[in-house]
């Protein structure tokens, strides 16, 4: 299967879908570079108006959803299918049911893993192809090992399904070594919070462009108690250890958090920011978005890769795509 011609993309690049970060605005800018745009997890209804600017905006192409599975209801599965989109990423879980459905539906399914365990069980769930990701990437992390170093197993296990390589893409060459060792294409994160379509607050952009380390913590856990890359601020010199490692309390009370994802109602970011203070051992995923108070990138996850450390400004994401398509 050529997986470009299949997904209607000029280039081997996808953007990852990013919940807010990554809404209709910037999904579509890609979409209409030639690259695959990924809608975030939104809120139903924001969800269903970001498909519909990806189609306005970058007719013919396909439109891809994110479904973060710690936070997605049947509802917004609904409206994936509904609408009618072209690919749907499904993330940080997921099962035989939902890409059956999926598929059912027309949908192409790319399933987000970081092991070969991983890799095995999304490929008995019936995915089209696989998102291998790296320990470098930024955001969540299913990575366990370099993006390159596991590639060549995810490719093992998906047979003749194309495999995307996620985590530490920020170059034509990044691209480049990827194709080389078997992957169909690129998932770049940190490259596209890095643009002007990105939802990302600016001071969260300037911030990340400023950092001269990356973090792997699970600080920012409450309600989700997950690995996770990001960059320092306020608290995580305040409650992460010198290795990133979150400190014993807030550790001990995101790990008791866990059910809480369950019940985290949509639209809850701005919510769980106000709430949020540096010196307060309690921080949710939450990310900085724009519009939001510039205090609150201290108090929130600066969620970014390695790759981070080699990017050096904010670009159109059109720039962005043909950079990193070389
Ligand atoms: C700000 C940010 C938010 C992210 N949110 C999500 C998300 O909602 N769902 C998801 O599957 N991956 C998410 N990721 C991870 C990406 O899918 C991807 O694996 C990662 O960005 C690739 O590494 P890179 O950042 O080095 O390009 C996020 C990454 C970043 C930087």
């Amino acid at each position: 299967m050529d997986v470009l011609d299949r997904l209607r993309l000029d280039v081997p690049v996808a953007q990852a879908g990013m919940a807010g970060v990554a809404g209709g605005r910037l999904a579509a800018a890609v979409a209409s570079a030639g690259g695959l745009g990924t809608i975030g997890l939104l809120p139903t209804t924001d969800l269903r108006a970001a498909i519909g600017r990806v189609r306005d905006e970058a007719p013919g192409r396909s439109v891809a959803v994110n479904l973060l599975m710690r936070f997605t209801r049947r509802r917004h599965v609904q409206a994936c299918i509904e609408a009618g989109v072209d690919v749907v990423v499904v993330a940080f879980g997921g099962d035989a049911a939902l890409v059956r459905e999926l598929r059912g539906a027309g949908v192409f399914v790319l399933v987000m893993v970081g092991t070969e365990n991983q890799a095995r069980a999304a490929v008995a769930w019936g995915a089209d192809g696989l998102i291998a990701q790296g320990r470098e990437a930024g955001g969540h992390l299913v990575g366990t090992v370099a993006a390159l170093d596991f590639l060549p197993r995810a490719l093992v296990v998906a047979q003749d399904r194309p495999v995307f390589l996620a985590g530490g893409v920020a170059t034509s060459g990044d691209t480049g070594a990827a194709l080389a060792a078997g992957a169909a294409g690129v998932v770049a994160g940190t490259r596209f919070v890095l643009t002007e379509e990105s939802g990302a607050h600016r001071e969260y952009q300037r911030r990340i462009l400023a950092a001269r380390t990356t973090l792997e913590t699970t600080l920012f856990g409450l309600s989700w108690p997950m690995r996770h890359r990001v960059v320092p601020n306020t608290a995580t010199d305040r409650w992460c250890r010198a290795d990133g490692a979150a400190r014993r309390l807030p550790a001990l009370i995101n790990s008791l958090s866990a059910p809480l994802a369950r019940v985290v109602p949509e639209r809850s970011e701005g919510t769980a920011l106000r709430m949020q203070r540096p010196a307060i051992p309690l921080f949710s995923p939450a990310v900085p978005l724009e519009g939001m108070p510039e205090q609150w990138v201290d108090r929130a996850a600066l969620y970014a890769g390695e790759s981070v450390l080699r990017i050096d400004g904010v670009v159109p994401a059109k720039q962005a795509v043909a950079e990193l398509a070389g």
